[in-house]
Formats: structure tokens, C-alpha cells, sequence
């Protein structure tokens, strides 16, 4: 069976396994160790304290960002899986625009199980008790997976934006080819 469960150490191995897939092909900050200071090494070193700082991510008033960042871990037979994300306000032109309500990951070695699709019906429902009614969802338009995955679970296809330099930048990557964000509803 699978949850939605609050990032713990509970999950150390399974988390510090996983974080090192990510970083094998490059997206380490899947995790969100970059974007809160940490290399592969200092998540092993301090793992209590990066767990207390993702945590933080959804209390603004105490992690200083501008939207709120609730983030849960996929875990299945007590292992890490993946994560995802819930910004429950929209509250940048980036977010409102590029970025969405949820944003999800599955650790390199558990894809193609159906782990995607999992993860966001179950991040629907943990959306749907935070009281949200409607959630917007994206992927880039070269995200087969993700596209599969939203449709799935009922994306309502809305629109597609062109990703620009300043967007790229945003999400922490280099512009390397022409791609759209594909913006998708889906009522709750
Ligand atoms: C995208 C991602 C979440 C997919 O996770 P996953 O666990 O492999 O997804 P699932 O197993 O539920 O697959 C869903 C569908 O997509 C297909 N799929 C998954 N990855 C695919 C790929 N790389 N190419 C083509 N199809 C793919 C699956 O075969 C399945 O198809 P089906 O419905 O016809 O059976 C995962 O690859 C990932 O974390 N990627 C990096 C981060 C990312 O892109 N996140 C999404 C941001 S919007």
C-alpha cells in the first residue's frame, strides 16, 4: 500500500538511496536539497535539520519564501518513493502562470510502476482535505509520463506557455530547446 506521509527519518535509507538517484541524473533538487543548501554528503550529515527546513517550506513566515510549500513523500513497504508538493496559494505570476498547485517526483529506480499516477490521486485528495476546490497542474510539454499522469486523473487541458529564459531560470534549469508548459484544471 501506498501513503502520503510527512517527511521523517524514519525513512533515512530508503530517502538517502532515492536523493542519490536524483543526483545521478542530475536533479538532486527533486529532493529539494539544493534549493535549501545541502549536497548529498550534508543530507546524510544533517538529515534531522533538512527535514525540519522542508517542513518549514509551508510556513511562510518562518522560511521567508514567497508561497507556501507543503511537501509529502510517496512511500511504499516503508520506503521512499518520491515526493510531492502542494502551494496551495498561487501567489506568483510564476506560480500562477508556469508553476501550478502541485508538483510531483518519482526516485529514477520505482518509475514505470505506476507510482506517478499514485502519487498525484493521492496528492489530489491531500489538496482536497487542505480545502482547495481546483488545482492547477502542469508539465513541460515533452513529459510524456506527466502528461499520462495528469490526464489520468482527470486534466482538464487548458492552455500551453512558452517556456521563457526568466521560466527556465525559475525552475533552475538552462533554456536548451523550444518547450511549452501545458496548464491543466482539475476540480477537486
Ligand atoms: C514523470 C514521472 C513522475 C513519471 O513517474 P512514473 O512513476 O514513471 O509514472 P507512471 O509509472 O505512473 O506512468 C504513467 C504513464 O506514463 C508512462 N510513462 C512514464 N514515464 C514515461 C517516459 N519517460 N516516456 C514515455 N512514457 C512514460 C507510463 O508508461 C504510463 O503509461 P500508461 O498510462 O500508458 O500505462 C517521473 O518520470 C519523474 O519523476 N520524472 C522527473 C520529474 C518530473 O518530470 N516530474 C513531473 C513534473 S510535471
Amino acid at each position: 500500500m501506498q501513503t502520503l506521509a510527512i517527511p521523517s527519518t524514519q525513512y533515512r535509507e530508503s530517502f538517502l538511496t532515492g536523493a542519490a538517484e536524483f543526483l545521478a541524473e542530475g536533479r538532486l533538487d527533486s529532493t529539494y536539497a539544493v534549493c535549501l543548501g545541502y549536497t548529498i554528503d550534508s543530507l546524510a550529515e544533517r538529515l534531522p535539520q533538512f527535514i525540519e527546513d522542508l517542513k518549514s517550506l509551508a510556513d511562510v513566515e518562518r522560511s521567508g519564501a514567497q508561497y507556501s510549500d507543503r511537501v509529502l513523500w510517496l512511500i511504499a513497504e516503508d520506503q521512499y518513493i518520491g515526493q510531492a508538493s502542494i502551494r496551495p496559494d498561487l501567489s506568483t505570476s510564476y506560480l500562477l502562470t508556469y508553476g501550478g498547485h502541485i508538483g510531483y517526483s518519482i526516485r529514477p529506480s520505482q518509475r514505470r510502476q505506476g507510482h506517478g499516477k499514485t502519487i498525484l490521486a493521492l496528492t489530489l485528495s491531500a489538496s482536497r482535505q487542505m480545502g482547495l476546490k481546483r488545482v492547477l497542474v502542469t508539465c513541460d510539454s515533452d513529459n510524456i509520463g506527466s502528461r499520462k499522469i495528469i490526464e489520468h486523473n482527470g486534466g482538464r487541458f487548458e492552455s500551453a506557455m512558452s517556456m521563457n529564459s526568466r521560466t527556465f531560470r525559475a525552475e533552475g534549469r538552462k533554456p536548451t530547446r523550444r518547450i511549452d508548459k501545458l496548464r491543466y484544471w482539475i476540480d477537486l
